[in-house]
């Protein structure tokens, strides 16, 4: 064994570069103060090789990267172990590096001879916060893509050069694949590369200089073994600890569902170590101050105004009270930073459309994941074709979109925004069911918002009906209007009543009869066979998937309001949508959102 490494260190020196960099002389010995630099390489090792490890699965692409990232997270075996360690440890190193930072400006650290390496330390404050922003980008989920929208936008800020910047970082004039090719060489080759130079040199500057400690000594001078190396490692465990401890509660890190380029995305927001920037721009006192120019100095001046106060602390610290000016100046940038912080986390949570986007961005991001799972995998046609058939996702923004403005689903327009304004046609909620043709048929409750308040029905035939000519009808026989309602339900053929009407076929054999006998609704409505004399909507499928269908493409169809139809427009007819959207629709607004159903609509759309 001896031999071997006397023969090794007679070919290569190792005993001595071990010696040097266990021997170091480490003036008051050891302290834990002394930690941080050591624990951010040890972070950056962590980050180096996860990183590798997730570039062998990692495909950039708009059409494949949100895909390669859910197969880490969800299919390569550790894959959510190794995204999580990437992720977390990423966010360590920003809480480590203020803390490295505030060390050597308190110690003082920054002093002649070191100026220099201050210097390649806010380079490589720089460069991690460049990782960061690169590699948000990466999984190319609704998060990191609307976040980095807005991040490049502000490039666009900078006079004179800010469009041709944007689009150098961009990689060209729309945001998007060449966006994720670009991000993605930076974060995985040129930052990293930037950064092992910078670290080697900011290690042998140090290496040259020593640390930086205190007079008086408490203690003996000692060297870097075994005192420091114990602290450190103790350190580094101890990170380590933190970012396991993370990964494992979150199971990986959190993968949004596929960037949608042509919808807004209104939960963006940055990194939570970006956030403060984020708040400070948005603050009235930069457009008070600057005008239109507010976000460009908010953005771009101050921030390199603040960068260069450090960068000139040692020559400030020469001064007589440079060195109290600079503890002043750190704590008043972490304070502020950190007050900014909190502000925007505090505005975000009473920020009633911030949430509900936010809350519809995570059902979109669990969903994704069932309608892959029905599906067997992703189709060719990429993950996001699974949203964009899916009812129980595309069916609501839809119904915002188009049907919201009069009607109301559960009492919000179909993504959770309610709006004060009284609507002006039936909440469609659980239309068909039972419990909802139960409300219709209720004297105290049809002429409510929620069904015909709002209308020119308010007053129509129907009304006048369920007021005066059902109740005593009903009071006869309470069981009748039971199997009415039953049977007229029926119809709509809705999965969340299927079992029950299976078990009820007699109930509703019953209730058809009463439909024509009891009630008499065929003196004015069609039921089960064509009446031409039939002045109101024909009952006969009622609420089905066909029926829906039929009513948006044209309510004014005979066998729906005809010419009575109150303002709703022919939708498909007019082509404001197509019978695609309206299938999305009626699914949604019939609860019928099988996983399975929307793999096989895929599978059939697919090219
Ligand atoms: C301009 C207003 C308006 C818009 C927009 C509108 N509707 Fe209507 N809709 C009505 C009115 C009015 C009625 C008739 C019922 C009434 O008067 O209360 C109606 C009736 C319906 C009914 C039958 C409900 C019942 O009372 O039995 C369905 C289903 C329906 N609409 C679906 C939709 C869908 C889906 C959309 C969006 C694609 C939509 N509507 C858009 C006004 C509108
Ligand atoms: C006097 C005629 C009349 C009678 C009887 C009548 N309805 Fe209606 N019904 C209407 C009219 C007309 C409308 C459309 C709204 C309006 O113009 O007032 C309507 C609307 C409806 C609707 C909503 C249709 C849609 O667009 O979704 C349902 C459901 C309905 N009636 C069920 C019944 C049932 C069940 C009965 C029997 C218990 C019944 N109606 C009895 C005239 C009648």
């Amino acid at each position: 064994m001896k031999r071997a490494i006397d023969w090794l260190d007679d070919r290569t020196g190792c005993r001595r570069l071990l010696q040097d960099a266990l021997f170091e002389h480490i003036p008051g010995g050891a302290r834990w103060r002394y930690i941080w630099g050591s624990t951010l390489s040890f972070c950056f090792v962590v980050q180096i090789l996860t990183g590798l490890a997730l570039w062998m699965a990692y495909s950039a692409s708009a059409a494949t990267a949100w895909e390669s990232v859910y197969f880490i997270q969800y299919e390569l075996t550790g894959g959510w172990l190794l995204r999580g360690l990437h992720h977390f440890t990423a966010q360590a190193m920003h809480v480590l590096l203020v803390l490295h930072l505030m060390q050597v400006i308190v110690d003082g650290a920054y002093r002649a001879p070191r100026e220099v390496n201050h210097w390649f330390g806010i380079v490589l404050l720089l460069l991690t916060l460049g990782l960061g922003l690169t590699g948000y980008l990466l999984p190319w989920d609704q998060k990191g893509y609307g976040a980095t929208k807005v991040a490049t936008n502000l490039l666009g800020l900078v006079p004179l050069i800010g469009s041709s910047l944007q689009k150098l970082v961009i990689g060209g004039s729309d945001y998007g694949h060449h966006t994720l090719t670009r991000f993605f060489a930076l974060h995985a080759g040129i930052l990293p590369g930037a950064m092992i130079v910078a670290i080697a040199a900011h290690v042998a500057l140090f290496r040259r200089h020593g640390i930086t400690a205190k007079q008086p000594y408490r203690k003996p001078d000692a060297k870097f073994w075994p005192d420091q190396v114990l602290m450190d490692a103790v350190a580094c465990l101890a990170v380590l600890a933190a970012v396991l401890y993370l990964t494992v509660r979150h199971h990986g890190a959190e993968l949004f569902a596929p960037a949608n380029p042509s919808e807004p995305f209104n939960a963006a927001r940055p990194e939570w170590y970006f956030l403060f920037l984020f708040e400070f721009l948005k603050l009235d006192l930069l457009n008070q101050w600057f005008g239109h120019q507010g976000e460009f100095v908010g953005a771009i001046v101050v921030p390199t105004v603040v960068l260069l106060v450090v960068a000139a602390m040692p020559f400030l610290a020469n001064w007589r009270y440079g060195h109290r000016f600079n503890l002043g100046f750190l704590a008043m940038i972490l304070l502020g930073a950190g007050a900014l912080t909190v502000r925007s986390l505090r505005k975000d949570s009473h920020n009633a459309e911030y949430q509900i986007a936010l809350i519809q961005a995570q059902a979109e991001a669990e969903r994704i994941t069932t309608l892959i799972k029905a599906n067997n995998g992703v189709p060719v046609s990429g993950a996001a074709s699974l949203l964009r058939n899916d009812p129980a996702t595309a069916g609501p923004k839809l119904f915002a979109q188009h049907c919201a403005s009069c009607h109301r689903h559960d009492g919000h327009d179909g993504l959770g925004i309610v709006s004060p304004e009284a609507p002006s046609a039936p909440d469609l909620k659980g239309f068909g069911s039972r419990a909802w043709l139960a409300g219709l048929l209720d004297a105290t409750r049809i002429t409510n918002h929620t069904y015909y308040g709002g209308s020119k029905f308010h007053d129509g035939k129907m009304v006048r009906y369920v007021r005066e000519k059902l109740p005593p009808l009903r009071d006869r026989d309470p069981k009748a209007l039971a199997a009415l309602i039953a049977a007229v339900s029926a119809e709509a053929a809705l999965p969340a009543q299927r079992d029950t009407e299976t078990r009820e076929t007699a109930l509703i054999e019953a209730g058809r009869t009463h439909v024509r006998e009891t009630f008499a609704c065929t003196d004015c409505h069609a039921f089960r066979k064509p009446d031409d004399d039939a002045t109101a909507a024909d009952l006969t499928g009622w609420g089905s998937r066909e029926w829906v269908l039929g009513i948006i493409a044209d309510p004014s169809h005979p066998r729906f309001y005809g010419k009575r139809n109150d303002r709703m427009p022919a939708f498909v007819k007019d082509g404001r949508i197509s019978s695609t959207e309206a299938g999305l629709i009626a699914d949604w607004l019939r609860d019928d959102t099988d996983p399975a159903l929307v793999a096989n609509r895929v599978a059939r759309t697919a090219p």
